[in-house]
C-alpha cells in the first residue's frame, strides 16, 4: 500500500468525466483501493474518489462518523461503478470541505435522500438509500466521478471561504459549533 498525491482544484483530472471500472477485483484495483483508504486515513477526511488521486474511475471510498450521522457511524464503504439517484425534489444546506481544497469550506445545496446501487469489492451488487450527511457524501463524491467540485454546486458563492474564517463568522453569529 502507498500514499497517493491528491489533486487539487485546478488540476485538470478532476474535471473530467470518469470512465467505468472494467473488473472490479483485477489486482490493479485492489491495488488502487487499499491506496485510496491508506491515502484517506492519513488525510483524514471523510470520503475519497479515484480523480482525486490521479484515476479518472468511477470509484469511491468513504465514512461516515457517528457524530454526523445521528449516531450512527456508516462504515469504510468502498462503491465502485455507483449510480446515485435524488430520493426527493428539495435541497438543504451544509457546509462541505474537500480534500482537493484544503482550508475551504463552503455551504452546498444537496438532496436529503438517495438511492444507490453499486458493485462492492468483490464486484458484487449492491443497492441502498441513505438520508442527510450520509446523502450528502454520497453526492460529493459522485459528483467527482462527474468532474464537478463543490464550489461548483454553491448557490451563493458568498458561503465559500477559508474554514478558520467560517467558523469564526458562524461562532460570532451564534449558529456555528
Ligand atoms: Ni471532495
Amino acid at each position: 500500500m502507498a500514499i497517493r498525491k491528491i489533486a487539487r482544484m485546478g488540476h485538470p483530472i478532476l474535471g473530467q468525466r470518469t470512465a467505468p471500472v472494467q473488473a472490479p477485483d483485477a489486482p490493479e484495483v485492489r491495488r488502487l483501493i487499499a491506496d485510496m483508504i491508506e491515502t484517506l486515513a492519513d488525510a483524514g477526511g471523510i470520503g475519497l474518489a479515484a480523480p482525486q488521486v490521479h484515476e479518472s474511475l468511477r470509484l469511491m471510498i468513504y465514512r461516515v462518523p457517528a457524530v454526523r450521522n445521528a449516531g450512527q457511524e456508516v462504515p469504510l464503504t468502498v462503491l465502485i461503478n455507483p449510480d446515485i439517484t435524488p430520493l426527493d425534489e428539495g435541497r438543504a444546506h451544509d457546509w462541505e470541505s474537500c480534500l482537493s481544497l484544503p482550508g475551504l469550506t463552503g455551504s452546498v445545496p444537496r438532496h436529503r435522500a438517495v438511492a444507490v446501487t453499486a458493485l462492492d469489492l468483490d464486484g458484487a451488487p449492491m443497492a441502498f438509500e441513505a438520508r442527510d450527511f450520509h446523502a450528502r457524501v454520497l453526492q460529493h463524491e459522485g459528483d467527482h466521478l462527474d468532474g464537478i467540485l463543490y464550489p461548483q454546486r454553491l448557490d451563493d458563492p458568498g458561503q465559500f471561504g477559508f474554514v478558520e474564517e467560517i467558523r469564526q463568522t458562524l461562532a460570532r453569529q451564534g449558529t456555528g459549533s
